[in-house]
């Protein structure tokens, strides 16, 4: 018998049908990915198993029980355990006191018991071997922390099933591999997993096997192990998908953007010179400098030393309005806590950073910024009913094109993209590609920051990799790889196998 069996589920939002009649069965002891587009309703659906969400038909047998009108407690009690897909933490509660929210241990007193719960945490923290202090309040943790801490707490109940809606974009590699271990030890142990993501490799290594939807629809399901990369993107996207290579040589103009010297909280002494129409990749392990120096750049952080130029004017430090001003834009890394501003629509999401920059006018051209987002909508192919609706009606992926389109819609020249794919379906990802490519063609320069080598090879001309806030290395476009980005990412340059030193 299948742990998990869910028949014929469907649902409409405002009269918009978002899941039409799908299946998943998921057994024991399995890693169950979870694939499809971003809005292809994969989200929907687990929270329709954890009760967040009702549905509109359909049925759900867990464990031998049917589960019918489902509540959050009930999913839980069930042994269904939902790590979501973007941050669900309280900032400023201390960590322990998230783990154990609206489940306190009580003493014989009838007193919160805080030294239990405190001791539980911290065991737990020891056999994940997650670096997290339980006193500490959430807000002081790093994204990576955050996110770890979400896993951990829904690791700590030991859950029969064990729902990752996008668990790694906030991890570095090997927080990932970490991780990973933690879950191939569970499945030994009989614990199945529904695992979401947009990153083929990590899908590959880590799943047992597949249910791909499309459009709200079931397309089909199997054994990882009896299919490949580009089967199963066709299956999301389709049609016919081929991962070929698009990066073709561009002409670059005069220098558009200078740092010499350039510290700041994070990272030092970076000396670069970009040139008008360059796409520049930058990346190292999480916390190498890359992000932070765009921070810094936009001035979010204050620079401590050296220059930024642009245009060969200097740029005042630590001061948003005057980045924007000499036409930069900077989209930020993780999206809950930067970009996503939940109570306004969609339209109005998008309108917010170019109306920032002042047109001289308080008025808001409703109409015109509508018409601006259609245009959106259409080149990063947005996924939403009505411009009105609010920003948190989408999906993860779509809400990141909206915030693409945001910073996009100033006009900037110089475009500072900071992890730009986080959450975009693979199909998306090579659409935002070659809006870079297109940009840069209309003479934009665009710096991006990404973990992932494939895409950077896509798109860049050349790729700066960062190690403890230095750059460490500079590859031109041909000689982007794995293992030398690995390499140089990890400090590693002289642990090469005997017989292939040199080839850096
Ligand atoms: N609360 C809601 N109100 C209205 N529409 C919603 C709501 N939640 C989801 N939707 C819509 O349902 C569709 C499926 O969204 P869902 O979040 O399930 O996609 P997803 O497959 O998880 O995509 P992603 O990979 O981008 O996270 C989308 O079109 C989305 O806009
Ligand atoms: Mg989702």
């Amino acid at each position: 018998m299948s742990l998990l069996e869910m028949r014929g589920i469907s649902k409409s939002f405002n009269g918009v049908q978002v899941l039409k009649d799908v299946s998943l069965t998921v057994e024991k002891g399995e890693v169950h990915a979870l694939l499809g587009e971003n809005g292809a309703g994969k989200s929907t659906l687990m929270n329709i198993l954890t009760g967040i969400y009702t549905r509109d038909s359909g049925t759900v047998l867990f464990d031998g029980q049917e589960l019918k009108d489902t509540t959050v407690r009930d999913s839980e009690k069930a042994g269904i355990a939902f790590v979501h897909q973007e941050l669900n933490l309280f900032n400023d509660l201390t960590v322990y006191e998230n783990i154990f929210l609206g489940k306190e241990y009580v003493n014989r007193l009838g007193k919160v018991d805080k030294r239990r719960m405190i001791r539980e945490a911290e065991e737990l923290f020891a056999q994940l071997g997650v670096n997290v202090d339980p006193y500490v309040k959430v807000q002081e943790l790093s994204t990576s922390q955050k996110q770890l801490l979400e896993i951990s707490k829904a690791l700590f109940f030991e859950a029969k099933l064990l729902i990752l809606d996008e668990p790694t974009t906030a991890l570095n590699n090997s927080e990932i591999e970490h991780l990973f271990g933690i879950i191939r030890s569970l499945k030994e142990k009989g614990t199945s997993f529904i695992f979401i993501s947009h990153k083929m490799p990590e899908i590959f290594a880590l799943s047992d096997s597949y249910t791909v939807f499309r459009n709200g629809e079931y397309i089909g399901s199997g054994r990882l192990s009896e299919t490949n990369t580009d089967e199963i993107i066709s299956m999301m996207v389709g049609r016919t998908y081929t991962s070929a290579e698009i990066y073709t040589p561009r002409k670059t103009g005069e220098p558009a953007l200078k740092l010499e010297h350039y510290s700041g909280p994070g990272f030092h002494d970076i000396s670069m010179e970009v040139p008008r129409g360059a796409v520049i990749g930058l990346t190292g392990l999480q916390g190498s400098g890359a992000s932070a120096l765009l921070q810094c750049m936009f001035g979010i952080l204050e620079a401590t030393g050296g220059s930024l130029t642009v245009n060969g004017t200097p740029v005042k430090k630590g001061d948003i309005h005057a980045a924007m001003k000499a036409g930069m834009a900077l989209l930020p890394s993780n999206r809950k806590e930067n970009s996503v501003i939940p109570d306004m629509s969609i339209w109005e999401n998008l309108s917010l950073a170019s109306q920032n920059l002042g047109t001289g006018s308080f008025h808001v051209n409703r109409k015109a910024e509508e018409a601006k987002y259609e245009n959106y909508k259409e080149i990063l192919n947005i996924r939403a009913a009505s411009s009105q609706d609010l920003i948190t009606s989408l999906s993860g992926g779509n809400q990141q094109k909206v915030f693409i389109a945001r910073w996009l819609n100033t006009g900037a020249e110089i475009l500072l993209f900071d992890n730009p794919t986080q959450g975009i379906d693979v199909g998306a990802k090579t659409e935002i590609y070659r809006l870079m490519e297109k940009l840069a063609g209309q003479g934009k320069t665009i710096l991006f920051t990404s973990m992932e080598v494939p895409e950077i090879r896509k798109v860049a001309d050349l790729c700066h990799v960062f190690y403890n806030g230095s750059i460490i290395g500079t590859l031109s476009n041909d000689q982007i790889d794995e293992t030398s980005v690995m390499r140089y990412s990890t400090n590693s340059i002289g642990a090469q196998q005997p017989g292939r030193g040199g080839e850096l």
